[in-house]
């Protein structure tokens, strides 16, 4: 039940993002839209942090160990890339449009890794049979 109300934050972030990436044309819009998609989904890293012992107890996550590995090596890169993409994006808002292409490439990436994030969700923590 836990994991499942997870998820659907998780599908939300991944919509939020893409309608952030659709409206990218309306800068003020997209900032909005993506800061809140990040800090969305670094409080749901916090939820799952605070009750992963309650998710343990209802999924497979532990028996199938390398699952949970890939998907929070995963979730682990997309945090990171956020970090790339505030500092291209401040620095195309500022002005340096020689930054533009990297923050598109790193914005198809992270969003690709978010994505990512949720399908190898269902598979770690699959509910007991
Ligand atoms: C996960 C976070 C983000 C993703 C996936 C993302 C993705 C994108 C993408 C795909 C574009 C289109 C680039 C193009 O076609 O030229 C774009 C444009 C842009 N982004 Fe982001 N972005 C993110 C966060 C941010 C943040 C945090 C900022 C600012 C602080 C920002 C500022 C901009 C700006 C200024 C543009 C150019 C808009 C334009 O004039 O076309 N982005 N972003």
């Amino acid at each position: 039940m836990e994991a499942l109300f997870m998820q659907i934050q998780s599908f939300c972030i991944v919509i939020l993002m893409a309608v952030g990436i659709l409206v990218h044309k309306r800068r003020k819009l997209h900032v909005k839209l993506m800061s809140l998609a990040m800090i969305w989904d670094v409080a749901l890293i916090l939820q799952i942090e605070l009750s992963r012992s309650a998710i343990l107890k209802a999924s497979k996550a532990v028996e199938n160990a390398l699952a949970l590995n890939i998907h929070v090596s995963i979730a682990v890169s997309t945090v990171i890339f956020y970090g790339f993409m505030l500092y291209t994006g401040r620095a195309v808002l500022s002005g340096d449009n020689t930054l533009r292409k990297r923050h598109r490439a790193l914005g198809y990436t992270t969003f690709i890794l978010r994505i990512l994030t949720f399908v190898t969700s269902f598979w770690a923590v699959a509910p007991k049979a």
